[in-house]
Formats: structure tokens, sequence, C-alpha cells
């Protein structure tokens, strides 16, 4: 019989032999259901049955410690014990077993001066095996109690040691998760605040560059008529000068608009033909230069949840992207097709072979006005990539893209939560 306070092996050491294979079954299904967990009431919900189940006890508690307190968070047993209830960490045997950072064995309390008799005289417990809850720095105390005096079995004591190291992992696990969550959750909602802002300013900036822009054109015009054949070679050249700079102005301004649209926009979830689609954006933009030879390739049966003008958007851009980047391709070719990803998420895709850029740069391409080449070699406002990805986000995808320069790029996206679709491998066939 170990003498109160003393080691009991340690874990898993020759203890472990000991464990019955009932209480392995039950400390591995423990493991399992702990692993899931997300909040701390539902570690202690899972770990107080499971302490009493597996030291077939009468009752347990689960304590954390709280300052310079223990506090009995919660418990399950034959009758109350202390639930809700704080102690000073010096009076109580779970803060003697928190302060040693060792388990405290007691076959028979009441011989026992570690422990408080007058609060223990009104519960069933006669005795008991607490253990700390992390070895370094204890973070709270497992105790499981019975109705009579009793000496428990290493075996036992070890199983709670067990069960105890698998409570601080998930402890720990919690205390990560809900940091990230938190941290997240702030800065979504900056990015929220500060992209509310952004869209209103540009809506109304937008708005009310339009009129004057408007003026520029229909006065540039009126003079070009107004000069008509008198017009000097350099008054010409400046008139077209103008209109070149109004048109895009008028294009930039066009591109603020449905980028705050985009964000702002009701959606009208729908099941979307994302290939007709495709298809569609691709004959315009065959008919807008029907000069280029293009091979374009699009898989059949690609089919999407959301709002079909907003996908069309997100398409619109992809592909003028794939058309614009590959004018100086000897054989341009674009693909748009779908692949499974890993979790067995659609991941459509629209990829070309055209200049490409530094991947290093791929994530910069989302900010507004970023722009990897001069609007010398490709003319752009470098908006529409960002108008898609918050047409992606607000779908409940995400968007990336790959790219190695002068080999080509490819912009992949998913949409809405993660679909599984086992019968999707990687396809794409003749438009
Ligand atoms: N398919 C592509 N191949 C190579 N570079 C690309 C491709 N698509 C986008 N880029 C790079 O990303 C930048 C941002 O793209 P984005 O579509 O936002 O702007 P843009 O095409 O320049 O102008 P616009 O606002 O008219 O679309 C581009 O300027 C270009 O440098
Ligand atoms: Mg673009």
């Amino acid at each position: 019989m170990p003498s109160p306070g003393s080691h009991p092996p340690s874990v898993p050491d020759a203890g472990i032999l000991a464990l019955q294979a009932k209480t392995s079954a039950r400390l591995i299904a423990t493991v399992q259901q702990l692993s899931l967990v997300r909040t701390l009431p539902a570690i202690q919900a899972i770990v107080r049955s499971a302490a009493r189940e597996m030291a077939g006890a009468d009752g347990a508690t689960f304590v954390l410690r709280d300052g310079d307190r223990c506090h009995y968070a919660d418990e399950d047993a034959i009758s109350p014990l202390w639930k809700g209830q704080k102690f000073p960490m010096s009076t109580c045997i779970s803060g003697w077993v928190m302060l040693n950072a060792r388990p405290a064995v007691i076959p028979d309390i009441y011989v026992d001066p570690r422990i408080p008799h007058d609060a223990y005289r009104p519960t069933f417990v006669k005795s008991l095996v607490m253990v700390p809850i992390r070895a370094e720095t204890p973070i709270g105390a497992i105790g499981a109690y019975w109705a009579r005096t009793r000496d428990p079995s290493p075996g036992e004591v070890v199983a709670l040691q067990a069960l105890a190291q698998t409570t601080a992992v998930a402890m720990e696990n919690v205390q990560v998760f809900t940091e990230l969550e938190q941290r997240v959750a702030a800065r979504t909602q900056q990015l929220e605040a500060l992209n509310r802002e952004m869209e209103a300013f540009s809506s109304s900036v937008s708005h009310d560059l339009r009129a004057p822009l408007r003026a520029i054109g229909g006065f540039t015009q009126f003079l070009a008529n107004e000069l008509g054949d008198k017009a000097s070679e350099k008054a010409r050249h400046h008139l077209g000068r103008i209109r070149e700079a109004t048109t895009q102005m008028s294009t930039l301004i066009e591109d603020l608009l449905q980028m705050a649209k985009a964000a702002q926009q009701e959606m009208r979830q729908t099941e979307v033909d994302l290939s007709a689609l495709a298809r569609e954006i691709a004959e315009r933009l065959r008919q807008e230069q029907p000069s280029r030879a293009v091979e374009l390739v699009v898989a059949d049966e690609m089919r999407a949840r959301g709002d079909r003008g907003l996908l069309g958007v997100v398409l619109q851009n992809l592909l003028s992207n794939a058309w614009k980047y590959s004018s100086k391709a000897a054989n341009p070719r674009i693909e748009v097709g779908v692949e499974s990803g890993p979790d067995g998420t659609k991941h459509f895709f629209v990829r070309d072979n055209g200049v490409g850029f530094n991947a290093a740069k791929a994530e910069k391409l989302f900010t507004p006005f970023t722009r990897l080449h001069t609007a010398a070699d490709f003319p752009g406002t470098g908006v529409g990539l960002s108008t898609v990805q918050r047409v992606i986000h607000r779908h409940g995808g995400r968007i990336w893209a790959t790219a190695e320069e002068g080999r080509g790029a490819t912009f992949r996206f998913t949409c809405g939560s993660p679909g599984r679709d086992d019968s999707l491998r990687s396809s794409s066939r003749g438009a």
C-alpha cells in the first residue's frame, strides 16, 4: 500500500500494465472524446464521469486552480460534494496536490492531517485519490472518492494520472483554440469595419466622380467638333490624350463600383452552372478580340451553389485576366476546370500559359490596385482580383494563385462550405 502522498508508478511505465482492459478501453474512448472538444465545460463533463468510472469510485471532482484558490468546478457523485465552491490552496487536498505537483493517495481521510475533516464530515467520503492536472505547474486536479476506507490500487492511480495528462493536453488545446478564435474574431471585425468604410467611400466617390468625368468627356467632344478641321496636329494629339485619360478613369470608376457592389449586393443562392457561365464569357472575349487565336478548354458539368451574377463576376475577371496575360504567348491556352482537393472539396481553377508572375507575390494580387505588370505591357486598374476575392469570401470560399514567371498562372477557388464529391477527379474536357 502506498503511503499518503507517495509517488505511484509513473505513466506509462510498470503501472500501465496494471491498467485493466476495461479501464484502458475507457481511457482510449476518453482520449478520443477529449480530442474533439473545444470548451472547458465540455472537458469537465467528460472527465468527471470518466474519472469516476475508471476508478470505480463513488464520486469524482474536477478542480481548477484559480489563483491561490481551488475551484471545485464540477463533480459526478452519489451525493453532493463541493461543486461551485472555492477553498484556499493551503487548506484543501487538491491545493496540496497542485502545490506539490504529485498525487495524494489516502485510504482513510480521518487519519490524514492534510484533510480538512470538517469539510468532509457532511459528505460520504471516506477515502480518496487526487491527481494533479499537468505534471509541471499543475492547473487543476482530478479527485476520486469512495464511501468506505480502502487501499486504492496502483492501477487506479495510474489510470487517473493518465486521464489527468490527457485532460491537461485538452485544456491547453482549448486555450490555444479560444485565443485563436478571439484573435480571428477581433481581426475579422476590424477588417469588416475597414471594408465597410472603404466600400462606402469608394462607392460614393465613384458616384461623385462620374458626373464631372462625363462633363470632361462631353466638353472635349464639343471642343473637337468646334475646332473641326481647323485643329492643329498638336491640338488633335492633346484631345486624344484627354479622351484616353477619361476612358481610363471611367474604367477605374466602374471597377471600383463593381467592387463595392460585389461586397454589398444581396445574394440569391441557386445552383449555378459554372461550365455554361465560363463558355458564355469565353464567347464574349472571342467576339471582342476575334483576331486572337486562343485554345480555350472548359470542363463539363461544373456546378456550384451561389449567386449567379456574382459568380459571373468571378469568372469574368479570372478569364479576362487569363486572356489578357496570355496575349504574348506563342500558343495561348486557357483551361477552366475542377479538381478534388485533399479533403474532397471542389477546387475550381482557371489556368493559362501566359506571362505568369513571381509566385512569392501571389498573396498581394488580391489587394486593390496591386499590379505586377506595367500598364504599358498589360492595361488594367488592379481592382479585378480584389473584387473576385470579396465575392468568393461572401460565398464562404477561398481563392489562391500559383504561377511561374514566363510560364503561366493558375487561380484556384472553392465556393461555399466544403462539399464532398467523391465521384470527382481532375476533369477538363474540350469546350
Ligand atoms: N492570369 C494572370 N497571369 C499573370 N498575372 C496575372 C494574372 N491575373 C492577374 N495577374 C496579376 O495580378 C494583378 C492584379 O490583377 P487584377 O485582375 O486585380 O488587376 P488587372 O488585371 O491589372 O486590372 P483590372 O482591374 O482591370 O482587372 C495584375 O495586374 C497582374 O499583374
Ligand atoms: Mg484583371
